[in-house]
């Protein structure tokens, strides 16, 4: 049994309606990403998870127990906010212990609890600090003790490194997945950092305008995108993605280039709507050589690979990343070859055509 579920759940904010029969099961242990633009529901579905926000319809299952009714603090639901929320006159004991003082446990309990959880987080030198003395990842991790004080079944996380520095992110990411694995507490991580999503999750759930796009491991979801939202949302730089046009002698009109597909590729193509591919599966060399031409507009040194954006004959400009020293240089012409075992196809309804491996 899932440790939740998510059953045809709903939210409507007076007539909008911002979320729509939305389904999601999370396993015990499992720690799932949800990722999408900002606006497309996630805070809205996290908080409808804890208690704090009602449920239009549908049915939210904790335990195998109905839980739409319950009041946030029977869910066994700790939640860990982007502002963390610290009380700012209380010090890291006090901030850590606070859920513990109002369910009015024993001060003896409390302080064990504290003590334990400090040890874990690495926080004992600072117990008598306030969150006025601490660095952002230090405040990070006391609004995470403090989640974890009351011993949740499930922890639920809402951006909470988008107020980091770049450096300190990257640590924490490290820090919150390693702390996740010695736990093991299921965990639901909001995000709108696709690196995050990819780095830190069991399982990714793409949203998008208030609906889940795909619902699978990082991997499935970067080779086998469900449909050309997730294809051209997760990866970057962004996969390559043109509309397609079938033309009579069994070539493809793509990006106002005319691409003849592998064999193998061919009766699939014929019912595609839009190609995509990946800018690291583009392979550049001599003009004279692969599916099309194109002239180098732009290029990013990045240290061991390079970003370079590629003109089309047509005028169409495409995403490329090669390794470091081999880019060619600005204002060059060269030959784009396709590697066609790992081109994405969709079909006018924009989901995903599953090709037979090349
Ligand atoms: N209290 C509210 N009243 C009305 N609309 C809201 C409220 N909270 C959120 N929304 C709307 O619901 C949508 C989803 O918001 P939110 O869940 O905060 O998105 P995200 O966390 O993905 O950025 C947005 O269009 C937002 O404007
Ligand atoms: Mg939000």
């Amino acid at each position: 049994m899932p440790e939740l579920q998510l059953k045809h759940v709903s939210k409507k904010y007076s007539s909008v309606e911002v979320i729509h029969d939305l389904n999601l099961e999370v396993e015990q242990g499992e720690f799932v990403v949800l990722v999408g633009a900002s606006g497309c529901g996630k805070s809205t579905l996290l908080r409808m998870i804890a208690g704090l926000e009602d449920i239009t319809e549908g049915e939210v299952i904790i335990d195998a127990k109905p839980a739409n009714d319950l009041h946030p603090r029977q869910r066994g639901i700790s939640m860990v906010f982007q502002s963390y929320a610290l009380y700012p006159h209380m010090t890291v004991r006090e901030n850590i212990g606070f859920g513990l003082k109002l369910e009015k446990q024993p001060k003896a309990e409390i302080a064990r609890v504290v003590n334990e959880i400090a040890e874990t987080l690495q926080l004992v030198p600072y117990l008598e600090r306030r969150p006025g003395q601490l660095s952002g990842g230090q405040k990070q991790r006391v609004a995470i003790g403090r989640a974890l004080a009351r011993k949740p079944r499930i922890i639920l996380f809402d951006e909470p490194l988008s107020n980091l520095d770049a450096k300190l992110r990257v640590e924490m990411r490290a820090e919150l997945t390693q702390f996740h694995h010695a736990h093991d507490i299921t965990t639901i991580y909001v995000t709108h950092d696709q690196v995050e999503a990819m780095t830190m999750a069991d399982r990714i759930a793409v949203m998008n305008g208030g609906r889940i796009e795909q619902y699978d491991t990082p991997l499935n979801i970067y080779n086998r995108p469900a449909n050309k939202f997730v294809a051209e949302f997760i990866g970057s730089p962004q996969m390559n993605v043109f509309a397609v046009r079938h033309l009579a002698d069994g070539r493809l009109s793509a990006g106002g280039v005319r691409l003849l597909p592998p064999e193998a590729l061919r009766t699939r193509a014929n019912d595609c709507a839009f190609l995509g591919i990946r800018p690291d599966q583009l392979r550049l060399a001599g003009p004279e050589s692969g599916d099309t031409t194109a002239t180098v507009k732009t290029l990013e040194h990045m240290g061991s690979e390079a970003f370079l954006r590629l003109q089309l004959p047509g005028g169409a400009l495409i995403t490329a990343k090669t390794q470091g020293p081999d880019a060619p240089g600005l204002g060059t012409s060269v030959g784009v070859g396709f590697n066609w075992p790992a081109v994405h196809l969709f079909a006018k309804n924009e989901t995903r055509i599953e090709c037979p491996h090349i």
